[in-house]
Protein backbone atom coordinates (compact mmCIF):
# COMPACT_ATOMS: atom_id res chain seq x y z
CA UNK A 1 0.00 0.00 0.00
CA UNK A 2 1.84 3.57 -0.70
CA UNK A 3 0.88 6.54 0.81
CA UNK A 4 -1.00 9.19 -0.72
CA UNK A 5 -0.38 12.86 -0.42
CA UNK A 6 -2.85 15.41 -0.88
CA UNK A 7 -0.96 18.71 0.21
CA UNK A 8 -2.76 21.67 0.87
CA UNK A 9 -0.45 24.45 -1.79
CA UNK A 10 2.26 26.37 0.11
CA UNK A 11 0.50 29.64 -0.01
CA UNK A 12 -2.39 28.09 1.90
CA UNK A 13 -0.12 26.71 4.56
CA UNK A 14 -0.10 28.24 8.50
CA UNK A 15 3.46 28.64 9.37
CA UNK A 16 4.71 27.19 12.59
CA UNK A 17 5.21 29.17 15.97
CA UNK A 18 8.01 31.08 15.47
CA UNK A 19 11.40 30.33 17.37
CA UNK A 20 11.35 30.51 21.20
CA UNK A 21 7.51 30.95 21.41
CA UNK A 22 5.91 29.60 24.58
CA UNK A 23 4.33 26.93 23.53
CA UNK A 24 1.36 25.16 25.03
CA UNK A 25 1.02 21.43 25.47
CA UNK A 26 -1.87 19.71 22.86
CA UNK A 27 -3.08 23.16 21.37
CA UNK A 28 -1.47 23.57 18.37
CA UNK A 29 -2.31 21.58 14.80
CA UNK A 30 0.12 21.27 12.19
CA UNK A 31 -0.95 21.72 8.48
CA UNK A 32 -1.56 17.98 8.04
CA UNK A 33 -2.90 14.29 9.19
CA UNK A 34 -2.47 10.73 8.01
CA UNK A 35 -5.76 8.69 7.41
CA UNK A 36 -6.49 5.39 6.49
CA UNK A 37 -9.58 3.70 6.32
CA UNK A 38 -10.73 -0.02 7.16
CA UNK A 39 -13.42 -2.16 5.40
CA UNK A 40 -13.95 -5.24 3.82
CA UNK A 41 -11.54 -6.42 6.06
CA UNK A 42 -8.25 -4.70 5.41
CA UNK A 43 -7.08 -1.47 5.47
CA UNK A 44 -6.99 0.73 2.23
CA UNK A 45 -5.83 4.26 1.16
CA UNK A 46 -3.07 5.36 3.63
CA UNK A 47 -3.32 9.68 2.76
CA UNK A 48 -1.80 12.25 4.72
CA UNK A 49 -4.41 15.33 3.85
CA UNK A 50 -4.82 18.95 5.46
CA UNK A 51 -6.15 18.80 8.69
CA UNK A 52 -10.06 19.38 8.58
CA UNK A 53 -12.91 18.47 9.96
CA UNK A 54 -14.14 14.69 9.19
CA UNK A 55 -17.57 13.96 7.89
CA UNK A 56 -19.32 11.02 10.21
CA UNK A 57 -22.77 9.57 10.11
CA UNK A 58 -24.69 10.69 13.13
CA UNK A 59 -25.11 6.31 13.92
CA UNK A 60 -20.94 6.22 13.50
CA UNK A 61 -20.31 3.52 16.03
CA UNK A 62 -17.94 5.52 18.07
CA UNK A 63 -20.38 8.09 19.63
CA UNK A 64 -22.41 5.51 20.78
CA UNK A 65 -20.34 2.59 21.95
CA UNK A 66 -17.12 4.57 22.41
CA UNK A 67 -14.79 2.01 20.25
CA UNK A 68 -12.06 3.98 20.42
CA UNK A 69 -8.37 4.44 21.35
CA UNK A 70 -5.56 6.77 20.94
CA UNK A 71 -1.72 7.23 21.70
CA UNK A 72 0.39 9.35 22.32
CA UNK A 73 4.30 9.94 21.23
CA UNK A 74 7.05 12.47 20.86
CA UNK A 75 9.82 13.89 18.50
CA UNK A 76 12.41 16.05 19.17
CA UNK A 77 14.83 18.03 17.01
CA UNK A 78 18.08 17.13 17.80
CA UNK A 79 21.25 19.90 17.44
CA UNK A 80 22.13 18.62 13.98
CA UNK A 81 18.70 19.67 12.88
CA UNK A 82 17.04 15.89 12.35
CA UNK A 83 13.93 14.57 13.72
CA UNK A 84 14.06 11.46 16.43
CA UNK A 85 10.81 10.29 17.66
CA UNK A 86 11.33 8.31 21.00
CA UNK A 87 10.54 4.63 21.22
CA UNK A 88 7.16 4.88 18.30
CA UNK A 89 7.52 1.35 18.12
CA UNK A 90 6.73 0.45 21.89
CA UNK A 91 3.21 2.57 21.37
CA UNK A 92 2.50 0.75 17.95
CA UNK A 93 2.94 -2.10 19.77
CA UNK A 94 0.80 -0.73 22.93
CA UNK A 95 -1.65 0.13 19.63
CA UNK A 96 -2.34 -3.08 18.65
CA UNK A 97 -2.62 -3.91 22.29
CA UNK A 98 -5.16 -1.96 22.72
CA UNK A 99 -7.02 -2.58 19.34
CA UNK A 100 -7.65 -6.43 20.52
CA UNK A 101 -8.72 -5.32 23.88
CA UNK A 102 -11.79 -3.11 21.89
CA UNK A 103 -11.82 -5.93 19.28
CA UNK A 104 -10.55 -3.66 16.62
CA UNK A 105 -8.30 -4.30 13.74
CA UNK A 106 -4.48 -4.56 14.45
CA UNK A 107 -2.14 -2.24 11.73
CA UNK A 108 1.86 -4.08 11.41
CA UNK A 109 3.71 -2.40 13.56
CA UNK A 110 6.13 -1.18 10.31
CA UNK A 111 3.33 0.51 8.84
CA UNK A 112 2.07 2.44 11.83
CA UNK A 113 5.50 3.44 11.63
CA UNK A 114 5.59 4.05 7.94
CA UNK A 115 2.86 6.51 8.87
CA UNK A 116 4.48 8.48 11.42
CA UNK A 117 7.31 8.95 9.71
CA UNK A 118 5.52 10.34 6.39
CA UNK A 119 3.40 12.66 8.20
CA UNK A 120 6.29 14.17 10.39
CA UNK A 121 8.14 14.20 7.39
CA UNK A 122 6.04 16.40 5.87
CA UNK A 123 5.68 18.77 8.82
CA UNK A 124 9.30 18.23 10.04
CA UNK A 125 9.40 22.28 9.91
CA UNK A 126 6.85 22.51 12.89
CA UNK A 127 9.06 19.98 15.49
CA UNK A 128 10.54 22.77 17.97
CA UNK A 129 13.65 22.52 19.48
CA UNK A 130 13.31 24.61 22.47
CA UNK A 131 13.57 22.95 25.74
CA UNK A 132 11.09 20.94 27.20
CA UNK A 133 9.09 21.06 23.75
CA UNK A 134 8.52 18.56 21.38
CA UNK A 135 6.27 17.47 18.42
CA UNK A 136 3.39 15.25 20.27
CA UNK A 137 2.04 12.46 17.82
CA UNK A 138 -1.29 11.82 18.35
CA UNK A 139 -2.25 8.23 16.62
CA UNK A 140 -5.73 7.39 17.18
CA UNK A 141 -8.71 4.86 15.64
CA UNK A 142 -12.49 4.39 15.69
CA UNK A 143 -15.46 2.98 14.96
CA UNK A 144 -17.37 4.26 11.79
CA UNK A 145 -20.27 2.02 11.19
CA UNK A 146 -23.52 3.52 11.13
CA UNK A 147 -25.42 0.58 13.03
CA UNK A 148 -27.12 0.33 16.32
CA UNK A 149 -25.98 -2.43 18.49
CA UNK A 150 -23.10 -3.47 20.12
CA UNK A 151 -20.82 -5.55 18.22
CA UNK A 152 -17.58 -4.37 16.88
CA UNK A 153 -17.53 -2.15 13.65
CA UNK A 154 -17.26 -3.16 10.47
CA UNK A 155 -15.44 0.22 9.43
CA UNK A 156 -12.96 2.18 11.13
CA UNK A 157 -10.65 5.46 10.82
CA UNK A 158 -7.22 5.43 11.52
CA UNK A 159 -5.54 8.86 11.84
CA UNK A 160 -2.58 10.44 13.22
CA UNK A 161 -2.29 14.15 14.01
CA UNK A 162 0.49 16.17 15.39
CA UNK A 163 1.23 19.16 17.78
CA UNK A 164 3.88 21.16 18.16
CA UNK A 165 4.28 21.21 22.17
CA UNK A 166 5.78 22.69 25.18
CA UNK A 167 5.95 21.09 28.86
CA UNK A 168 2.43 19.39 29.92
CA UNK A 169 2.42 21.65 33.10
CA UNK A 170 3.72 25.65 33.43
CA UNK A 171 7.16 25.10 35.27
CA UNK A 172 7.61 21.66 33.43
CA UNK A 173 9.68 19.10 35.62
CA UNK A 174 9.82 21.71 38.38
CA UNK A 175 5.86 21.55 39.02
CA UNK A 176 5.27 19.35 42.32
CA UNK A 177 1.87 17.75 41.99
CA UNK A 178 -0.15 16.82 45.19
CA UNK A 179 -2.48 13.38 44.69
CA UNK A 180 -5.70 12.58 46.01
CA UNK A 181 -5.20 8.94 47.63
CA UNK A 182 -9.23 8.04 46.31
CA UNK A 183 -11.07 5.21 47.61
CA UNK A 184 -13.93 6.21 46.09
CA UNK A 185 -13.59 6.03 42.42
CA UNK A 186 -11.44 3.69 40.58
CA UNK A 187 -9.89 3.67 37.01
CA UNK A 188 -9.51 0.49 36.16
CA UNK A 189 -10.45 -3.10 37.40
CA UNK A 190 -9.19 -6.89 36.65
CA UNK A 191 -10.49 -8.19 33.43
CA UNK A 192 -10.95 -4.62 32.48
CA UNK A 193 -9.80 -2.14 29.76
CA UNK A 194 -7.41 -0.45 31.82
CA UNK A 195 -4.07 -2.18 30.03
CA UNK A 196 -5.72 -0.17 26.71
CA UNK A 197 -5.77 3.47 25.61
CA UNK A 198 -9.52 3.23 25.43
CA UNK A 199 -10.88 6.57 25.22
CA UNK A 200 -14.05 5.41 27.49
CA UNK A 201 -11.26 4.96 30.23
CA UNK A 202 -10.32 8.82 30.12
CA UNK A 203 -13.67 9.65 29.94
CA UNK A 204 -14.59 7.79 33.10
CA UNK A 205 -11.80 9.52 34.94
CA UNK A 206 -13.19 13.09 34.14
CA UNK A 207 -15.51 13.05 37.13
CA UNK A 208 -12.83 11.64 39.38
CA UNK A 209 -10.32 14.36 38.43
CA UNK A 210 -13.23 17.23 39.28
CA UNK A 211 -14.11 15.46 42.53
CA UNK A 212 -9.41 15.70 43.09
CA UNK A 213 -9.75 19.34 42.42
CA UNK A 214 -12.80 19.76 45.13
CA UNK A 215 -9.77 18.52 47.11
CA UNK A 216 -7.52 21.16 46.07
CA UNK A 217 -5.29 18.71 44.37
CA UNK A 218 -4.66 17.62 40.29
CA UNK A 219 -5.18 14.44 39.68
CA UNK A 220 -6.13 10.93 41.52
CA UNK A 221 -4.11 8.18 42.58
CA UNK A 222 -6.39 5.35 41.81
CA UNK A 223 -5.97 2.39 43.70
CA UNK A 224 -6.91 -1.34 42.89
CA UNK A 225 -10.54 -2.15 42.96
CA UNK A 226 -10.31 -3.33 46.30
CA UNK A 227 -8.33 -0.54 47.75
CA UNK A 228 -5.60 -2.47 49.02
CA UNK A 229 -2.75 -1.33 46.35
CA UNK A 230 -1.42 1.34 44.25
CA UNK A 231 -2.24 1.38 40.68
CA UNK A 232 -1.51 4.09 38.83
CA UNK A 233 -2.50 8.32 38.27
CA UNK A 234 -4.96 9.04 35.18
CA UNK A 235 -2.31 9.82 32.69
CA UNK A 236 0.86 8.66 34.39
CA UNK A 237 2.17 5.56 36.07
CA UNK A 238 3.01 6.06 39.80
CA UNK A 239 6.65 5.40 41.19
CA UNK A 240 8.42 5.70 44.58
CA UNK A 241 11.86 5.88 45.67
CA UNK A 242 13.17 4.09 48.59
CA UNK A 243 16.22 5.41 50.81
CA UNK A 244 18.74 3.68 48.69
CA UNK A 245 17.90 5.53 45.85
CA UNK A 246 15.68 2.26 44.12
CA UNK A 247 12.52 3.58 42.29
CA UNK A 248 9.26 1.27 42.56
CA UNK A 249 6.78 1.07 39.69
CA UNK A 250 4.10 -0.72 40.61
CA UNK A 251 3.88 -4.19 38.62
CA UNK A 252 1.73 -3.83 35.55
CA UNK A 253 -1.12 -6.65 36.20
CA UNK A 254 -4.10 -6.32 34.12
CA UNK A 255 -5.30 -3.76 35.17
CA UNK A 256 -2.54 -1.05 34.72
CA UNK A 257 -1.14 0.71 31.54
CA UNK A 258 2.00 -0.48 30.07
CA UNK A 259 4.09 3.40 30.10
CA UNK A 260 6.31 3.03 28.04
CA UNK A 261 8.30 5.76 29.87
CA UNK A 262 8.07 3.31 32.85
CA UNK A 263 9.69 0.33 30.53
CA UNK A 264 12.03 2.61 29.71
CA UNK A 265 13.44 3.23 33.48
CA UNK A 266 13.24 -0.43 33.96
CA UNK A 267 15.60 -1.28 30.62
CA UNK A 268 17.90 1.39 32.00
CA UNK A 269 18.37 -0.24 35.29
CA UNK A 270 19.09 -3.45 33.70
CA UNK A 271 21.82 -1.67 31.90
CA UNK A 272 22.80 -0.49 35.47
CA UNK A 273 22.03 3.18 34.90
CA UNK A 274 20.11 3.94 37.55
CA UNK A 275 17.86 1.47 40.61
CA UNK A 276 14.49 0.12 39.86
CA UNK A 277 11.92 -2.37 39.87
CA UNK A 278 8.12 -3.32 39.80
CA UNK A 279 6.48 -4.65 42.57
CA UNK A 280 2.61 -4.89 43.84
CA UNK A 281 2.65 -1.85 46.09
CA UNK A 282 0.49 -2.46 49.01
CA UNK A 283 -1.11 1.16 50.25
CA UNK A 284 -0.59 0.35 53.92
CA UNK A 285 3.00 -0.37 53.95
CA UNK A 286 3.07 2.74 51.57
CA UNK A 287 1.69 5.03 54.05
CA UNK A 288 3.60 3.44 56.59
CA UNK A 289 7.14 3.91 54.46
CA UNK A 290 6.15 7.40 53.61
CA UNK A 291 5.47 8.33 57.24
CA UNK A 292 8.51 7.16 58.47
CA UNK A 293 11.10 8.23 55.97
CA UNK A 294 11.54 4.63 54.12
CA UNK A 295 10.09 6.40 50.99
CA UNK A 296 11.48 9.78 50.52
CA UNK A 297 10.45 10.62 46.55
CA UNK A 298 7.19 9.73 44.52
CA UNK A 299 6.07 11.17 41.50
CA UNK A 300 4.52 9.88 38.27
CA UNK A 301 6.05 8.37 34.91
CA UNK A 302 3.91 9.28 31.21
CA UNK A 303 5.09 10.51 27.97
CA UNK A 304 3.52 14.05 28.22
CA UNK A 305 5.66 14.98 31.44
CA UNK A 306 8.56 12.40 31.42
CA UNK A 307 9.02 12.17 35.25
CA UNK A 308 6.54 14.37 37.41
CA UNK A 309 7.74 14.65 41.41
CA UNK A 310 4.82 14.63 43.67
CA UNK A 311 5.26 16.54 46.79
CA UNK A 312 2.27 14.91 48.99
CA UNK A 313 -0.95 13.11 49.01
CA UNK A 314 -4.12 13.99 50.50
CA UNK A 315 -7.14 11.46 51.93
CA UNK A 316 -10.47 11.52 51.52
CA UNK A 317 -10.76 12.82 55.12
CA UNK A 318 -8.36 16.19 53.72
CA UNK A 319 -5.66 14.97 55.85
CA UNK A 320 -2.55 15.39 53.85
CA UNK A 321 0.76 12.84 53.82
CA UNK A 322 4.36 14.89 52.63
CA UNK A 323 6.73 13.11 51.08
CA UNK A 324 10.50 13.54 51.52
CA UNK A 325 10.91 17.36 52.12
CA UNK A 326 7.50 18.10 49.85
CA UNK A 327 9.77 18.88 47.17
CA UNK A 328 12.00 17.42 44.23
CA UNK A 329 13.84 15.28 45.05
CA UNK A 330 17.55 14.52 43.80
CA UNK A 331 16.52 11.04 42.66
CA UNK A 332 13.55 12.37 40.41
CA UNK A 333 15.85 14.91 39.56
CA UNK A 334 18.40 12.98 38.10
CA UNK A 335 16.16 10.18 36.80
CA UNK A 336 14.40 13.37 34.22
CA UNK A 337 17.60 14.99 32.73
CA UNK A 338 18.81 11.53 32.17
CA UNK A 339 15.64 10.67 30.07
CA UNK A 340 15.60 13.98 28.47
CA UNK A 341 19.13 13.71 27.64
CA UNK A 342 18.36 10.78 26.00
CA UNK A 343 15.48 11.84 24.12
CA UNK A 344 16.80 15.45 22.74
CA UNK A 345 20.68 13.46 21.99
CA UNK A 346 22.27 15.35 24.53
CA UNK A 347 23.34 11.94 25.88
CA UNK A 348 23.69 8.60 24.18
CA UNK A 349 20.26 6.28 23.39
CA UNK A 350 20.45 2.41 24.16
CA UNK A 351 19.97 0.98 20.98
CA UNK A 352 16.66 1.12 19.12
CA UNK A 353 15.03 3.93 21.31
CA UNK A 354 15.20 6.65 18.96
CA UNK A 355 13.64 6.74 15.67
CA UNK A 356 14.91 9.47 12.76
CA UNK A 357 12.82 10.41 10.72
CA UNK A 358 13.82 10.09 6.85
CA UNK A 359 13.24 12.79 4.14
CA UNK A 360 10.93 11.40 1.70
C1 LIG B 1 -3.39 5.72 32.16
C2 LIG B 1 -2.01 6.04 31.75
N1 LIG B 1 -1.00 5.52 32.46
C3 LIG B 1 0.28 5.77 32.13
C4 LIG B 1 0.61 6.56 31.04
C5 LIG B 1 2.03 6.79 30.67
O1 LIG B 1 2.35 6.00 29.56
P1 LIG B 1 3.51 6.43 28.57
O2 LIG B 1 4.76 6.47 29.37
O3 LIG B 1 3.54 5.36 27.54
O4 LIG B 1 3.13 7.76 28.03
C6 LIG B 1 -0.42 7.13 30.28
C7 LIG B 1 -0.11 7.96 29.11
O5 LIG B 1 0.04 7.40 28.02
C8 LIG B 1 -1.76 6.87 30.64
O6 LIG B 1 -2.76 7.40 29.94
Amino acid sequence: MRTKYRLLPENERKSPPPKGTDLPFGMLRTNHMFMMDYADGEWHDPRIVPYAPISLMPGAMCFHYGQSFFEGIKAFRHEDGEIYIFRPDENAKRQNHSADVLCMPSIPVETQLDAIHRLVDVERDWCPSEPQSSLYIRPFMFATQDALGVKPSKTLLYCIMLSPSGAYYKGGFNHVVRLLISKKYHRAVSGGTGTAKAAGNYAASIKPQIYAQSFGVEQVLYLNADNTCIEEVGTMNHYHVLKDGTFVIPEFGDSILRSVTSVSVLELAAAGKLKARQEVVYLDKFIEDVKSGEIIEAGGLGTACVVSPVGSYIFEDNSEMVVGNGEIGEHSRRLYEMYSAIQTGRAPAPAGWLSKVPRY
